[in-house]
């Protein structure tokens, strides 16, 4: 029997994404796609290649009551940090809602105080190759985030804690659908600049999980999709690269390049795989990890559907857009 999914936030960037890796997971069925703004119409409505073998939107509300076996959340932080998960069922929150164990965190980096603070601890903050779900309830980590400690995280105790610097650039996909003065054409295209300096709120999760805080800047790039981290460090060891080799050695999700060749966008754009390369710069001794991602790929739906599939039992990359050469 296939395992029950109900999407919540299904119109948005990753939702949709989200829907596309069930649809094409051969153990997941849709019962419930949610929409506020959608509810009511069929799944069309969305993108008329979705036929008539899926059901109708209906509210995000009555998609969570729904019973569904997992339910994967693709709302806005504020309105993900309200949900009540129902009883037996595993639940991937892909906002931020759940992210940080300090609920005093939240009013500074998110713009709201957590009207659940007391549950955050029943959540487990999971990146399924560094720190794979505990239990149900799953946060899956932002996408700045993923890449960054993907970089960081393995060789946290061995660089200066002191002085980390993540450089970060991404697609436009990853400031949502909804329609923004910084998202308009006219601002994006043929224009490179930072955004959130000093204040984005993917900074304090990294620094949560890797022990220290880390300088993040983020810019944005005039293409759709994909993002691309350059972190810098001070190395107190020069066995990095064993250990990225021994963490990575048995992951399908992340790619561990060769000497001298640098992650790209084009190869990681609607994957769900990560490139990762460690480099020396010549004239400092500083360590640089390049990682780059798809966003909406392992950076929300795929890395989510992986989680599930690690909390459900199920194999870790079915339905992940893993393959692909040239495209
Ligand atoms: N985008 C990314 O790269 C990314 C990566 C990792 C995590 N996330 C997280 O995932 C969550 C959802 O992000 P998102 O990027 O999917 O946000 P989004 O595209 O702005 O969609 C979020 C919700 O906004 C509503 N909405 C607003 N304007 C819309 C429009 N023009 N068309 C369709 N729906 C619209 C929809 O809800 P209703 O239909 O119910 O009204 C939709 O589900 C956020 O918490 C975000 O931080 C996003």
């Amino acid at each position: 029997m296939p395992v029950t999914v109900a999407i919540l936030g299904t119109a948005g960037y990753a939702g949709q994404e989200a829907l596309d890796r069930v649809l094409a997971h051969p153990e997941l069925e849709v019962v419930a796609l949610g929409s506020d703004s959608l509810s009511g119409r069929p799944a069309h409505a969305l993108d008329v290649r979705l036929n008539g073998n899926l059901p109708s939107f209906v509210s995000n509300e009555e998609a969570l009551d729904t019973g569904a076996e997992l339910v994967l959340a693709c709302l806005g932080h504020e309105d993900a940090a309200t949900l009540e998960p129902p009883a037996d069922t595993v639940v991937v929150d892909l906002s931020g809602a759940h992210r940080l164990a300090d609920a005093e965190l939240y009013p500074a980096w998110y713009g709201f105080e957590h009207p659940r603070p007391g549950t955050l601890s029943s959540w487990s903050y999971a990146l399924p190759e560094l720190w794979p779900p505990t239990g149900p309830l799953v946060a899956n980590p932002g996408c700045y985030a993923t890449a960054a400690l993907l970089a960081l995280a393995p060789l946290a105790d061995l660089v200066e804690p002191t002085g980390v610097v993540v450089d970060a650039k991404s697609g436009v996909s990853g400031a949502g659908r909804s329609l923004k003065a910084s998202s308009h054409a006219g601002f994006v295209l043929e224009n490179v600049a930072p955004y959130r300096v000093g204040s984005h709120q993917h900074a304090p999760e990294i620094g949560q999980a890797l022990g220290f805080p880390v300088c993040f800047v983020p810019h944005l790039l005039p293409v759709r999709r994909g993002l691309l981290v350059t972190c810098y460090a001070q190395a107190t060891d020069d066995d990095l690269r064993s250990r990225l080799e021994d963490a990575y050695a048995d992951a399908a999700a992340v790619r561990l390049l060769p000497d001298d060749v640098a992650p790209e966008l084009a190869r990681i754009q609607g994957t769900d795989v990560a490139e990762l390369a460690l480099f020396e710069d010549r004239a400092t001794g500083r360590t640089i990890v390049v990682c780059a991602l798809d966003n909406l790929g392992k950076g929300a739906a795929g890395q989510a559907v992986q989680n599930a599939n690690l909390a459900l039992g199920l194999p870790e990359t079915a339905g992940l857009r893993l393959g692909g050469v040239l495209v």
